[in-house]
């Protein structure tokens, strides 16, 4: 995609962080764009912040778990502005440290269900639209620097997720290309990004999901991981780069590409039949 004025965005997760930072760097180049977000009062507040800078920004309430909403989403984007050209499957929700044997199946549902069902959903509902429109149009899945290096051993299944979403992502680029010129997708892996996702983390999760204040070693590694992320790329920055990517037709986005000699580590364990390879710290506590 070359243009980009006047041409519509959705953004899932976009009430806070990364979601946010897309919306922005959309309506700097002049496109309408419509904010999603399972939090209500945190999607008013980031809609008005885009319209009192000026931009046609919409905000629509969906929960990407179901299936449902993500349709009335797509059906509301189409209804309010006339048709899709960027969507950014973008919702997440923060690891957990949980043992893979301990893990409650609500907690597996839970990051199962937003960030893998979350963009099967986004795909199911948007990519249509985006072929039958007939012109240039773009889906950028989040993933993570965690879907593409080993797993740190805190945060095994966030990264199985986001392994699942770069998986996906590398698959539906490989369909589109065999049935439109038009319609691209890139998988955005971004390292340490800031945003509000360990405090969301604490709001969203459901009953059974353990907070992470519950023990000592998840209160350090929330502590760690905040203090990395407080370090991190502005969120707008983050829109930038995606935004560039989309006008090169990158797939791989990586915010911080100096650490994608990481993903040697893994390569190289399968390669060897070794173990896998832990990257160091402080990707090996990823976000
Ligand atoms: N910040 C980083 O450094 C980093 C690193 C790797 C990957 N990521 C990924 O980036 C994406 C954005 O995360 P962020 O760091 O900006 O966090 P964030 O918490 O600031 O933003 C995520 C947004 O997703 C929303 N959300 C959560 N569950 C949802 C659901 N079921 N339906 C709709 N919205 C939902 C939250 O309300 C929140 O506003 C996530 O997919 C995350 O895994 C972030």
């Amino acid at each position: 995609m070359k243009e980009f004025e006047g041409r519509i965005a959705v953004v899932t997760g976009a009430a806070s962080g990364i979601g946010l930072g897309l919306a922005e760097a959309f309506a700097a180049v002049g496109m309408k764009v419509v904010l999603s977000d399972v939090r209500e009062e945190a999607l008013a507040k980031a809609v008005e912040s885009l319209r009192t800078e000026g931009a046609e920004a919409a905000g629509i309430l969906a929960d990407v778990r179901d299936p449902a909403s993500v349709q009335a989403l797509a059906d509301g984007t189409v209804e309010r502005f006339g048709g899709v050209h960027v969507v950014c499957n973008n919702a997440g929700v923060a690891s957990s440290n949980s043992l893979l044997w301990e893990a409650p199946l609500e907690e597996w549902d839970w990051h199962l269900g937003t960030m893998i069902m979350g963009t099967v959903h986004g795909i199911r509902s948007f990519v249509p639209i985006l072929l039958d429109q007939g012109v240039p149009g773009h889906v950028v899945n989040t993933a993570s620097m965690g879907g593409l290096i080993t797993g740190s051993s805190s945060e095994a299944v966030y990264m199985t997720a986001k392994h699942g979403v770069v998986a996906l992502s590398e698959g539906l680029q490989d369909q589109l290309s065999a049935v439109s010129e038009q319609v691209k997708c890139s998988v955005l892996c971004p390292a340490f990004v800031t945003s509000n996702v360990f405090d969301n983390y604490e709001d969203l999760r459901p009953e059974a999901v353990k907070s992470h204040q519950e023990t000592e070693a998840g209160r350090q590694m929330v502590a760690g991981m905040k203090q990395f992320l407080g370090m991190g790329m502005p969120a707008r920055e983050a829109g930038e780069i995606v935004l560039q990517a989309i006008r090169d037709e990158r797939f791989y986005i990586l915010t911080h590409p100096e650490w994608a000699s990481m993903v040697e580590g893994r390569v190289q364990g399968i390669l060897d039949g070794s173990e896998p390879l832990r990257p160091p710290p402080p990707i090996g506590g990823l976000g």
